[in-house]
């Protein structure tokens, strides 16, 4: 059966790139990637799960074409974002004798492709990457946009850079291996994308997303191709984040104070924050009277059929009070000269920025979803 294939472009002037989306793009890497190259020949890092699964339909892929490739595989997780790793890519791309003119490959989930193009960034003063990613998570999110950081103890990404990929190629086959779980919390950032800017989007995802869920690969491919689009739109209008990019971050501050007082650790994953973040963005906005108080129930509704974690009690486990949750948001990346700025919502799909929200009701939302 010959699935769709689609392409998005990323209008960033002579920055530009295209991602390419569809079923069996592996498979075809060597001709996508050949064009780009000066010597045929790639520098691939990956994780110890996704390199098991993977690596050998990538090397068949460039072989086609006669490129070789040399690999670097990193234990997978979030703890590998770090000063440790970051440097053990940065010297082995070297050893490789990775030159100016040569690509690397960042073939892994988010957080290979936030650390690879990191080390891309910085190796040389930059050199060009390419990012193949393979769970749900950076098909439509991390891997669009060029942003890249690794994670201090002060806190997540704070040290990192812009760097345009040059190519994405978003192959929906290997999503078939993530775990349940890793898919719905990748499926998080869908959603916010439905819920941030286009509520056809959001009307589509309720009606498609349980056979999306379930496998059915045209709606994997129509998905990833929606979200990207949306991300690749918001990223050619703001690219280093003067404005509307961080509607890009509905869900987020929720999400991230949740993630923090987790510890990052399993018992929430970032897209689980996402998606519980959302519903407290939606639930905080219908307070406020921005928007109708169907809209929260319906979100909710979404996210509780789809089976994901939905409201502060999905979450196991203790967590701080409603003040310690506000204190957590604070220390958030979107706080600018002390004040937290929120993205907020008129309705489904109609996200914007504001600092203007009243705390109280904040936290009187919180209170109430805690207990
Ligand atoms: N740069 C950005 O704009 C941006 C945006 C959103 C998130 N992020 C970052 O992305 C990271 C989260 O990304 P993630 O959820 O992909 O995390 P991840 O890279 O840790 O992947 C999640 C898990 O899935 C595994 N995995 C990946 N692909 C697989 C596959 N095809 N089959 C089986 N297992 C597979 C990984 O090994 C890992 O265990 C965070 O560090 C976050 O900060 C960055
Ligand atoms: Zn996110």
């Amino acid at each position: 059966m010959t699935h769709p294939h689609e392409t998005v472009h990323v209008a960033l002037g002579d920055r530009s790139y295209r991602i390419e989306i569809g079923h069996g793009v592996l498979a075809n890497s060597g001709a996508w990637i050949s064009p780009l190259l000066s010597r045929p020949r790639v520098a691939v890092v990956t994780d110890s799960t996704v390199g098991p699964l993977h690596l050998d339909s990538l090397r068949d892929g460039l072989a086609v074409e006669g490129i070789e490739m040399t690999h670097l595989t990193l234990p997978a997780g979030e703890a590998t974002k770090c000063w440790r790793y970051l440097s053990e890519t940065v010297e082995w791309l070297l050893e490789q004798k990775v030159e100016r003119g040569d690509m690397v490959v960042a073939f892994g989930g988010g957080v290979i492709g936030d650390l690879v193009g990191f080390a891309a960034a910085i190796l040389r003063r930059g050199v060009r990457f390419v990012q193949i990613p393979t769970s749900l998570l950076a098909q439509v999110d991390s891997s669009v946009g060029g942003k890249t950081a690794i994670n201090s103890p002060h806190g997540k990404n704070l040290i990192g850079s812009f760097h345009q990929p040059s190519l994405v190629l978003a192959d929906v086959a290997v999503l078939g291996t993530l775990t349940g779980r890793d898919f719905l919390a990748g499926y998080g950032e869908v959603v916010k994308y439905g819920l941030l800017g286009d509520a056809s989007f959001f009307e589509w995802l309720e009606i498609n997303a349980p056979t999306l869920a379930a496998g059915d690969v045209a709606k994997r491919i129509e998905a990833v191709r929606w979200s990207c689009q949306m991300k690749a739109d918001i990223v050619a209008r703001d690219e280093t984040e003067q404005g509307d990019r961080a509607l890009l971050n509905l869900g987020h501050t929720f999400g991230h104070a949740l993630e923090a007082a987790t510890g990052y650790s399993d018992r929430l994953l970032h897209g689980e924050g996402v998606a519980i973040g959302c519903a407290l963005a939606f639930e905080v906005s219908s307070r406020l009277g921005l928007c109708s108080q169907e809209d929260p129930s319906r979100v909710r509704a979404h996210l509780k059929a789809m089976g994901m974690k939905t409201d502060l009690s999905d979450i196991e486990g203790d967590l701080p009070d409603a003040d310690g949750l506000l204190a957590l948001m604070g220390q958030d990346k979107k706080v600018t000269q002390g004040t937290l700025n929120y993205i907020m919502a008129r309705g489904i799909g109609e996200a914007f920025v504001t600092s203007d929200v009243d705390t109280d009701t904040v936290r009187r939302v919180l209170h109430e979803a805690l207990t």
